[in-house]
């Protein structure tokens, strides 16, 4: 399975401090079927990491891996906070794509809402042959009240991670409920650990992709856990499905009426 949201590196963000914190990290991730990982350092335009630097404590993590003979990849990344200039920044390769491929990015919104630029620059980068990838979108205020907005993206060419500790409920019942409407309707392509820190805040990667084989079978919670990101790692297309009809019409009512339906 492979894993495309996590803070791995030590000293770059407000992940791990340390190697061995690190090594910890990517050992929970191994023990709990994680073979592939994507390093994903928080990009906030003024104040990010260096590409070059990122490539080199990969690098660096890799080789570690290989002598604790701990059967994990890691791959470069970054999570790219929302800013006008990220078409410019990607172009300009001051910003790492996902698997430093060109192909893929990964994109955090605001938690509280949805700014009024977001369509703008999530189709300047698809134009120029950048596909965003929304980070854990169920964490979003805005978007749980009106998820149209999200089915809206989707069907525009942005695919979707959603975090495994919000599928487990580690962000809520309310963040848990939704990011279970979003997998259930065909909104999420990938899942992420989101993880930071291997006691503050561990991978829980096993308990997410047991939970999304009781939510949808085990054929879709593969396809999110293992194909769709192994297709992403390959730079090929990831296929995704028409949202569900019911999520097109959007709204905080069709949003209460399913979370009743499905008693969660
Ligand atoms: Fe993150």
């Amino acid at each position: 399975m492979i894993d495309l949201h996590a803070h791995l590196l030590p000293g770059v963000d407000d992940g791990p401090a340390t190697w061995e914190e690190a090594q910890e990290l990517c050992r929970q991730l191994a023990s709990q079927g994680v073979t592939g990982v994507l390093a994903t350092p928080h990009f906030i335009p003024g104040r990010y990491p260096d590409p070059r630097h990122v490539r080199e404590l990969v690098n660096e993590l890799n080789g570690r891996l290989r002598s604790m003979s701990c059967p994990l990849t890691v791959y470069p990344g970054a999570e790219a906070y929302l800013d006008p200039e990220l078409p410019r920044l990607v172009a300009g390769k001051t910003v790492l794509t996902l698997n430093d491929a060109g192909r893929y990015l990964l994109v955090e919104l605001p938690f509280e809402r949805v700014p009024s630029c977001t369509e703008n620059v999530l189709f300047s980068l698809l134009s120029g042959g950048v596909t965003p990838v929304l980070a854990h979108p169920e964490r979003n205020a805005e978007l749980r009240e009106k998820p149209s907005l999200l089915a809206t993206l989707v069907e525009r060419g942005a695919l979707v991670q959603v975090n495994a500790g919000s599928v487990v409920g580690e962000f809520g019942p309310q963040v848990q409920r939704f990011a279970g409407r979003l997998v259930h309707q065909g909104l999420v392509h990938f899942m992420g650990s989101d993880t930071h820190h291997p006691r503050q805040r561990p991978p829980l990667w096993a308990a997410a992709t047991a939970r999304l084989e009781q939510l949808v079978g085990r054929d879709v919670a593969l396809t999110i856990a293992c194909s769709n990101p192994s297709t992403l790692l390959a730079g090929d297309e990831v296929i995704s499905p028409d949202p569900e009809p019911d999520f097109r019409r959007g709204g905080s009512f069709w949003g209460r009426a399913f979370s009743r339906f499905l008693g969660r």
